[in-house]
């Protein structure tokens, strides 16, 4: 009990770090107080929306009210433009989008021959953008980036993430799921502490969400913006006060192949919207 008690001080500490709520913070004399419901990481998988207050949840069914599906829309007129020295676009190649990129958010990160190594869904894009349109490479993060990501993601939107059974992405997983357990930054807690543990629990004015990755690329009510799975892991490492992996890094990847190996089954939601 007093175990947890101090888990949950240093936790509250860490919410506050990861700028999670104003409520949150106002919330700190009282937390360590985790409520009674069994962690959701016990019960069958499920998508971080489910945890989130039903006004959320409806923003998020609702496309016209869904802020991510403007980037999705600017997603869709980048598929059709065509681009770098081979003038061709993305549905010259691919087509409707409906039906080549159906699934393809669902079941990557996958191995690359030539890369050697896991890549993700911006990378994939990516590997298209610079050796099939020739054209040169987009910063992670930017808008761009992002919009034609949404807009491939979404194409998958209902299927379950089915994580590939290849054993040439066992190393790279398991690096993942060991990172997930490791204890990291000044605060000295894991992924797992919080997103296995207590996922599901309310911990002052935030519920820790079981950390699935099936909304991304997501729109962030307090980024006001449309954000990357590889942003939200980096605002948790600083969230625990550690050194963020760089946008694109090996660890990033890992991780996502963890996390999808965890929300297995879960269906795709992209764009999602979150507190
Ligand atoms: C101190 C507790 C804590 C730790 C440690 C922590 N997180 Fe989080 N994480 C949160 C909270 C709280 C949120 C949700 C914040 C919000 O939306 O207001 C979150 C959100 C997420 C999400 C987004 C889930 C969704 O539904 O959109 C992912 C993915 C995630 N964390 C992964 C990680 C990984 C990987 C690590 C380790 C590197 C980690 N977290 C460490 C508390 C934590
Ligand atoms: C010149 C033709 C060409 C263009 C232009 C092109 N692609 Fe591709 N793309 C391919 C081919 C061929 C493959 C499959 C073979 C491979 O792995 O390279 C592929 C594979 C993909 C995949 C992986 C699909 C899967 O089933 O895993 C994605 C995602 C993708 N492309 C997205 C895009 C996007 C987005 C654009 C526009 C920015 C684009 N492509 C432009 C030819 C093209």
């Amino acid at each position: 009990m007093k175990r947890q008690a101090a888990l949950g001080a240093v936790l509250a500490i860490a919410l506050a770090a990861l700028g999670a709520m104003a409520a949150a913070e106002r919330d700190l004399g009282n937390a360590g107080q985790f409520d009674d419901s069994p962690p959701a990481a016990t019960v069958a998988p499920r998508p971080g929306s489910a945890f989130m207050s039903p006004e959320l949840q409806a923003m998020q069914r609702d496309d016209m009210a869904n802020p991510g599906m403007l980037w999705v829309a600017d997603g869709e007129a980048l598929w059709r433009r065509p681009a770098g020295a081979s003038e061709r676009s993305c549905a010259s190649c691919h087509g409707a989008a409906e039906q080549s990129m159906r699934g393809v958010a669902a079941r990557l990160p996958a191995f690359d021959a030539a890369r050697r190594g896991a890549i993700d869904l911006r990378q994939r894009i990516e590997s298209c953008r610079q050796d099939r349109q020739i054209d040169e490479p987009w910063p992670p993060e930017s808008q761009r980036s992002l919009s034609l990501e949404a807009y491939v993601a979404h194409q998958s939107r209902g299927m379950p993430i089915a994580p590939p059974d290849d054993p040439r992405l066992a190393a790279a997983r398991e690096r993942g799921r060991k990172l997930f357990e490791q204890r990291i930054g000044q605060l000295d807690l894991s992924c797992a502490q919080c997103h296995d543990a207590n996922a599901g629990r309310r911990l002052g004015g935030s519920t820790i969400p079981p950390a699935d990755t099936s909304g991304y690329p997501v729109y962030r009510l307090e980024w006001q913006a449309l954000g990357s799975l590889q942003r939200r892991l980096r605002n948790c490492m600083s969230g625990v006060r550690a050194q963020p992996y760089e946008f694109g890094a090996q660890e990033l990847i890992d991780l996502e192949l963890h996390l999808n190996a965890r929300a297995e089954g879960v269906a795709v939601e992209t764009p999602g919207v979150r507190p």
